[in-house]
């Protein structure tokens, strides 16, 4: 065979591995909104930069007429680019190849990348379309995802993982995006679930369709399982490059700084009467972290999702942060057991990868009730405790508003290791609200009364002159400034100048015992 010839023969190979499954099969996923794998990655990818592996691997089954079907790649595209100039690792099931089951030498593919990954330092990015366990080869595809699941488990908190689902996701196949650090899901062309709705039928008799059941909406709102839900292939891939942008490649680094397109000495005098009058009025949290970031630069996390805390990147003069924000237009901004553990799971994300925290306070305390008790509201409360506690990246505070009770240690409070605190002139740092606090402390008093009510506003607003305030706190030093609103932006940045060498440590130990 000449030089001509060989080099024939393998682009031939390569033009019949660029075709996956087909043509009629390209046209199939098309037709269901999708793009194919390779499309996915053109999109995703700077352009000129993906490097393919394996792309010649193919089965080698016998079984159920395997051995006639052997698809170059065995369903799955894997290999190495760039996003925004940095290094990722990459696989994107391809559908078109059996349904993008997983066997075995598909399974050896992603472990391939993933721990080249690990050895050099770079994220891992899995786009997830697939009829889960190759059903025709048995085991050995149940094999290869415990493999992956090793693999996601061990990566953790060493180099970023994020999961894309555009399409199936199912049985134990949820459990690599679960492990990883971030999952968004396309809407009405992915889903995931554990057991799809025959055998939820069949075990509990209820009738709920694959969207209802782990659709895109619901998993961003019921489960927190999904993390951002997208319209389309396109803005998936789009979220994952913004999400990169903010975290770095691995726990050694920092998260790339970027040149402001904000002044960093901004004013912001609307900031002085945001909070309304009456305490017990609601506003929106997000309106402030809008005007305190870098202009449009926060990236809301599972925002439809226990809505009443705020999660989400944003930046300061050009500097990568992660904002944890009571949200007090939704349920007053109460500390419940998904808000819990919302908030715990994304800051040991940014503790693990070198991001500060900004907390943003208004806070009522934790929410009372049956339900939160019997769901275990006190472990689960101690998630975010635990996860604060044990977080020894830079860690700013700025209460708006309440700081009431255990919510107030909760909160990134100074007592656990919080950097800088400050509240504004609003706020209300005490043990509980002020008519809770006197209808117990003078009980007595205003059962003997003669007009209880007028006696309890009374005592309300005797209690309220004197704890609801910032200034006990002052005293005391667990807040190091009281400030004017307007400053808010300006002290935030020059805290995290000043923490920009910040070095703190946890006791050695093999690991802690996140109350779980
Ligand atoms: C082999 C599969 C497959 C699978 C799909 N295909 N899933 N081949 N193993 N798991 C093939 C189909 O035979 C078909 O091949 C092509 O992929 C497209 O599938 P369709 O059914 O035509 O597509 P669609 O109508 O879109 O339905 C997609 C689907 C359905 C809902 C995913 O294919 C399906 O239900 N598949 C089986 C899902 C399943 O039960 N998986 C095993 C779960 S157990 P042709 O040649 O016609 O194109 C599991 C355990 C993991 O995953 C445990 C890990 C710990």
């Amino acid at each position: 065979m000449g030089h001509q010839e060989k080099l024939d023969r393998l682009e031939k190979l390569k033009a019949e591995a660029l075709q996956g499954g087909g043509q009629k099969r390209i046209e199939a996923q098309h037709a269901k909104g999708k793009l194919t794998a390779r499309e996915r990655l053109d999109y995703l990818l700077d352009e000129g930069t993906f490097v393919e592996l394996d792309m010649l691997v193919r089965h080698n089954s016998r079984d159920f007429g395997l051995e006639k079907q052997r698809f170059l790649g065995d369903g799955v595209v894997t290999g190495y680019g760039q996003i925004d100039g940095r290094l990722v690792f990459v696989f994107s099931q391809d559908f078109t190849v059996f349904g993008g089951s997983l066997a075995e030498r598909h399974a050896q593919k992603i472990l391939k990348i993933m721990d080249q990954a690990m050895k050099v330092g770079a994220p891992i990015i899995g786009l997830n379309d697939s009829g889960g366990a190759r059903i025709q080869e048995g085991v050995v595809s149940l094999g290869g995802y415990a493999e992956i699941f090793l693999r996601n488990t061990l990566a953790s908190g060493v180099v970023p993982q994020i999961s894309a689902i555009m399409g199936p996701c199912a049985g134990g196949a949820v459990y690599s995006p679960a492990i990883t650090d971030f999952t968004l899901m396309v809407k009405h062309s992915s889903y995931m679930f554990v057991t799809g709705p025959n055998v939820v039928k069949t075990v509990t008799h209820e009738e709920v369709t694959s969207e209802e059941l782990g659709g895109a909406d619901t998993h961003g709102s019921k489960s927190g399982v999904n993390h951002l839900t997208c319209e389309n292939d396109l803005e998936c891939l789009q979220n994952i490059r913004r999400l990169l942008s903010y975290m770095p490649s691995n726990n050694l680094d920092d998260p790339p700084r970027i040149e402001s397109n904000d002044k960093a000495d901004r004013l912001i005098a609307e900031l002085n009467d945001i909070i309304p009058d009456n305490p017990n009025q609601p506003y929106d949290m997000k309106e402030i972290i809008e005007l305190i970031v870098d202009r449009d630069s926060f990236f809301e996390i599972q925002p439809d999702f226990a809505r009443n805390i705020l999660i989400g990147f944003a930046r300061f003069n050009g500097q990568a942060v992660a904002i944890i924000a009571n949200q007090p237009a939704h349920l007053a901004g109460v500390l419940d057991i998904d808000a819990s553990i919302k908030a715990a799971r994304f800051i040991r994300f940014c503790d693990a990868f070198n991001i500060p925290l900004v907390t943003l306070e208004d806070v009522p305390g934790f929410l009372p009730g049956t339900a939160q008790e019997w769901g275990g509201i006190i472990k689960n409360g101690a998630k975010l405790l635990y996860a604060f506690a044990e977080a020894t990246v830079p860690r700013i505070t700025v209460i708006t508003r309440k700081a009431y009770g255990g919510a107030y240690d909760v909160m990134n409070s100074k007592h656990i290791r919080a950097d800088a605190n400050f509240a504004w002139p609003t706020a209300e740092i005490a043990v509980m609200g002020p008519k809770g606090a006197a209808e117990i402390i003078f009980k007595k008093d205003i059962a003997k009364s003669e007009n209880p009510e007028d006696m309890l506003a009374q005592k309300e607003k005797e209690y309220r002159d004197k704890f609801a305030n910032p200034y006990l706190a002052a005293e005391r030093g667990y807040i190091d400034e009281v400030i004017e609103p307007a400053m808010t932006r300006i002290r935030i940045i020059q805290s995290l100048q000043m923490l920009d060498n910040k070095a703190d440590s946890n006791p050695q130990k093999k690991h802690g015992n996140i109350p779980l």
